[in-house]
């Protein structure tokens, strides 16, 4: 997904934009470029498709002098990846310079006017409109301010945008409509960026901009207006991540890295919530009143992707524990269907960006529709948690790897935190059983450190077994369904080798027709209410000639007596085993992906943060 970097201050600004843009590249991206206004008052851009590193070395040399600039890195929307397509646009005389997140979807019609008017296109981007309209409002009597809003009013769609132009030197305008952005307030200069690890070596003071917001950046000074055009006090939020936290400490990949943070991430994430003398939980930003929770008639747990998994694991605690009826919906279907919703529903959106353009518009339709809507969400600031009633945070600290890891653990553990809070407050968990599941829940972190200390080489050499199969197939049940589903979503996604998750018994309703001597089947089979059944399920597998890979609970020596290769789960409470069995999964993955050398950080087609619908 594109990213934004910009700079205005005293000091030099390329330098500052490439490593900016450098800690972006995980949103994944297919081009880059960089524009920087020379103490003489003239535009330098560089623009090229690929790698940051092709655009370093196409600045290498020129070292271009000056103290604003703004920086891009491109995920295609409109018009293929190439040099031309890179942002930032310029206007036809190439002194108004544009970078822009997000789509403008009536840009066809303005391209068509602006054409006709004489206005000469070199890319085939939405964005390029952006620039031959600021200069269409920039007639000398008006400031590039002005001249950006006037522009603004012309769009429809959703933008992200910094504007710099050489008349007015030392400022960056910016501007948000659905799409994140943020002004990072350095000691010598400020910053705009998408989203912060961009410029988290120079800042952790962030003005996060609403929708509707338009901002003037000088190197002293940062004046916001909001979405009436009124100047308005945005205040500045403190990030506590530091800037190595976003970076590989020594890991291979940024996705090892995070799959070995989990320990910490699940731990901070309960221990910011969690009250271990009571089992009690307090969400500071839940903002649902006792009254209110008492009174949900139905649930709506809302995600894509990973975040989609979760919401199926937090369907089978919901119901199990507080008989409420609970629906799971994939986000961009929930937008387009009507489901009953009223003021007794409670609809979560589950994020770990809270960015992602389809489960906002979720969220949004469901709080139009008059539900209480909160939000689990990683990223403080991000629109999801502005926009929710209330907001859970997970506290897994910033996710590179494109492919979720510790961020899908830690939703889980809002969803065990979330079970305990509403189950005490409506009665449904008295204080012996509220103890019982927090005892268990504080001991999980070293249970993941304990899987990830004696299974790694296992793994390793399992990776190492099935790496050139072409097929997979993971079965799990019950609660350890949606494992499947994430097991085999991290494999193809990271390792593009092709595989299914299945309720395992539903396999012999389809899937099993698939099952050969060639499709390895993964099945999680750790102790559990469905433990007999599973067993039953590989022997079914067995039977066609399958290899099974099986993750079985410590001691559990019946499994390891029916799969080729075994995967050993400490013992916990059978709701807890979801998140350790989704350990090992990632590590297989990462493993088998590493063996055919993808790209593990940043895997072909994929985005950190899909921002468009
Ligand atoms: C999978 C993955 C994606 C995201 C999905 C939602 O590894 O990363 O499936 O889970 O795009 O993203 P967020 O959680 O940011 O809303």
């Amino acid at each position: 997904m594109c990213g934004i970097v910009g700079y205005t201050g005293s000091r030099q600004s390329s330098r500052i934009l490439l490593e900016g843009l450098k800690r972006l590249e995980y949103r994944g991206y297919d081009s880059a470029g960089i524009a920087v206004i020379s103490p003489e008052k003239k535009i330098s851009r560089y623009r090229c498709r690929g790698r940051i590193a092709n655009l370093e070395r196409l600045i290498e040399g020129e070292h271009p002098e000056g103290n604003t600039a703004v920086g891009h890195t491109r995920w295609a929307t409109h018009g293929r990846p190439s040099d031309e397509n890179a942002h930032p646009h310029t206007d036809c005389s190439g002194q108004i310079v544009v970078v822009h997140n997000g789509i403008i979807e009536n840009y066809l019609r303005l391209k068509k006017e602006l054409s006709s008017a004489g206005h000469r296109f070199t890319s085939d981007t939405d964005t390029e409109v952006i620039a031959h309209l600021v200069e269409d409002e920039l007639n000398g009597e008006v400031s590039l301010a002005e001249a950006v809003r006037s522009a603004l009013k012309k769009l429809q769609g959703s933008y992200a945008l910094g504007v710099i132009s050489s008349s007015e030197p030392g400022r960056i305008i910016a501007a948000r409509k659905d799409s994140p952005l943020i002004i990072g307030l350095g000691e010598d200069g400020n910053f705009l960026a998408s989203d912060v690890p961009a410029v988290l070596p120079y800042t952790r003071e962030f003005i996060f901009l609403e929708d509707g917001d338009k901002a003037v950046i000088e190197s002293g000074s940062v004046t916001v207006s909001g979405a009436d055009g009124a100047e308005t006090e945005r205040k500045p939020l403190t990030v506590s991540w530091d800037p190595v936290m976003a970076e590989k400490q020594g890991y291979r990949h940024f996705m090892l890295k995070e799959i070995y943070e989990q320990q910490r991430a699940i731990q901070e994430t309960v221990m910011g919530s969690l009250v271990r003398d009571t089992g009690k939980v307090i969400f500071e930003d839940f903002n649902m009143e006792p009254a209110a929770i008492r009174k949900i008639k139905k649930i709506f747990l809302i995600g894509c992707g990973t975040a989609y998994h979760a919401c199926l694991v937090g369907k089978f605690l919901l119901e199990d524990f507080l008989k409420i009826p609970c629906e799971v919906d994939i986000a961009s279907e929930f937008r387009y269907r009507q489901p009953p919703i009223d003021s007794e529903t409670l609809v979560m959106a589950v994020s770990q960006s809270g960015e992602t353009a389809d489960t906002l518009a979720a969220l949004r339709e469901a709080s139009s529709r008059g539900a209480f809507t909160a939000a689990v969400c990683n990223v403080l600031g991000s629109t999801m948690t502005r926009e929710a009633g209330g907001v859970i945070y997970t506290h897994a600290g910033p996710e590179i790897g494109v492919a979720s890891t510790k961020a899908f653990t830690s939703q889980l553990t809002a969803f065990y935190l979330l079970t305990l809070h509403l189950g005490i407050i409506r009665g449904m968990l008295d204080e012996k059983k509220a103890l019982e599941i927090s005892e268990a829940l504080i001991h999980l972190p070293n249970k993941v450190k304990h899987i990830l200390d004696t299974q790694n080489e296992t793994i390793k050499e399992i990776a190492h077994r099935y790496f050139k199969k072409k097929n997979f197939l993971y079965l799990g049940r019950n609660i350890n369904y949606p494992i499947a589903l994430e097991g085999a979503l991290k494999l193809k996604e990271i390792s593009y080798i092709h595989a299914e998750g299945y309720p395992a018994g539903e396999m012999k309703h389809g899937p099993i027709a698939l099952i050969d001597g060639e499709v390895p089947v993964v099945v999680i089979a750790t102790r559990s209410c469905v433990y007999e059944k599973v067993l039953s399920n590989i022997e079914e597998v067995r039977a066609r000639d399958a290899s099974v890979i099986a993750l079985a609970s410590e001691g559990d020596s019946t499994v390891s007596e029916l799969a080729e290769d075994i995967i050993y789960i400490p013992e916990t409470m059978e709701i807890f085993t979801p998140l350790l069995n989704t350990v090992p999964l990632q590590l297989l993955a990462y493993h088998t992906a590493r063996l055919l050398g993808c790209d593990i950080d940043q895997p072909r087609n994929l985005a950190k943060s899909v921002t468009v619908e």
